[in-house]
């Protein structure tokens, strides 16, 4: 495995591979990240994956500074899953100006459920990963429904911009109790821990919900929030969405997504379960 710095060795490493899946990461990686790479294995010859810290997409008083940066636990994790290249650049040379000039502006849905609560946060995502197809000119792309909002702006501008490239969903992978794996649960402190699969269980709830037949969305989200801030959290959204654009829910609609982010002390929490009316 090779662990490339510059955008300038990539591009000359890319000439000579054949079929490339991509899988950004900001490092830190944990089961959840490895599942993507054992599906980008499926879809390509060879398997790149990105470490790098997105400065672009944290807000100010967010965790840019204290974002955990694990090079080389990440890489030893990555060589023995046959990964092909991990490219790890420094700021510079993503971002070789002070300033960002051009970015990649995602719609309205940009200012809902957890852009409401990080301004900027999915243009930040949005130009960065934009960038990294550029550089590394994948024909495959693995991202987590871990973050369902993400992976709609990602598949929104890869087809409103003609990116040629498959962007593939991938499961989101839990620890036994149900908590969505994720590089900010460290922050958890053990009482924190211990409360955290709340959130999951109330998602499980809400989808049981509208699965025996319930139609009253308001009440289903007023329901949960209320559990989750009983319990000592601090809910941002709770909101149950259609599952293909992330519109609000209409009665009748039959693919749903429950999502939510809530705070357990200074910890964000995000998490969302799919539900398929029949
Ligand atoms: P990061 O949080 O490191 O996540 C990298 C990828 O792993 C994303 O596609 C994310 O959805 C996926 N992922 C994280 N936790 C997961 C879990 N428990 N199960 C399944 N997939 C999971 O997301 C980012 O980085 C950045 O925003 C990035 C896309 C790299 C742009 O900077």
């Amino acid at each position: 495995m090779q662990i490339i710095h510059t955008v300038q060795a990539l591009r000359e490493w890319r000439k000579t591979a054949g079929r490339v899946a991509f899988v950004p990461t900001m490092g830190n990686l944990h089961e959840g990240h490895m599942a993507l790479v054992r599906e980008a294995k499926k879809h390509a010859d060879s398997v790149v994956v990105s470490i790098f810290v997105n400065r672009l997409q944290f807000g100010q008083g967010e965790d840019f500074d204290k974002y955990p940066r694990t090079l080389q636990q990440d890489a030893d994790k990555l060589a023995a899953e046959g990964v092909a290249v991990v490219f790890a650049p420094d700021e510079k040379e993503l971002y070789p100006r002070v300033e960002q000039r051009y970015n990649v502006e995602p719609p309205h849905l940009q200012n809902e459920l957890c852009g409401k609560f990080r301004p900027g946060h999915f243009r930040g995502v949005a130009t960065v990963v934009t960038k990294l197809f550029n550089i590394v000119a994948p024909d495959a792309a693995c991202f987590g429904k871990k973050d369902y909002q993400q992976l709609a702006v990602i598949k929104g501008f890869v087809e409103d911009l003609n990116f040629n490239i498959d962007i593939i969903p991938v499961d989101t992978g839990r620890a036994p109790d149900g908590l969505a794996l994720s590089s900010r649960n460290q922050y958890l402190s053990e009482a924190e821990r211990a409360e955290a699969p709340r959130l999951y269980r109330e998602l499980q709830q809400a989808a049981a919900a509208l699965k025996s037949g319930a139609t009253d969305y308001v009440a289903i989200e007023t329901a949960a929030t209320d559990a989750l801030t009983a319990a000592g959290w601090s809910v941002d959204y709770f909101e149950i969405r259609h599952a293909d654009n992330l519109a609000v829910a209409r009665a009748g609609d039959k693919k749903l997504v429950v999502l939510a982010a809530a705070r357990l002390g200074s910890t964000r929490l995000i998490d969302n379960l799919e539900v398929t009316l029949v």
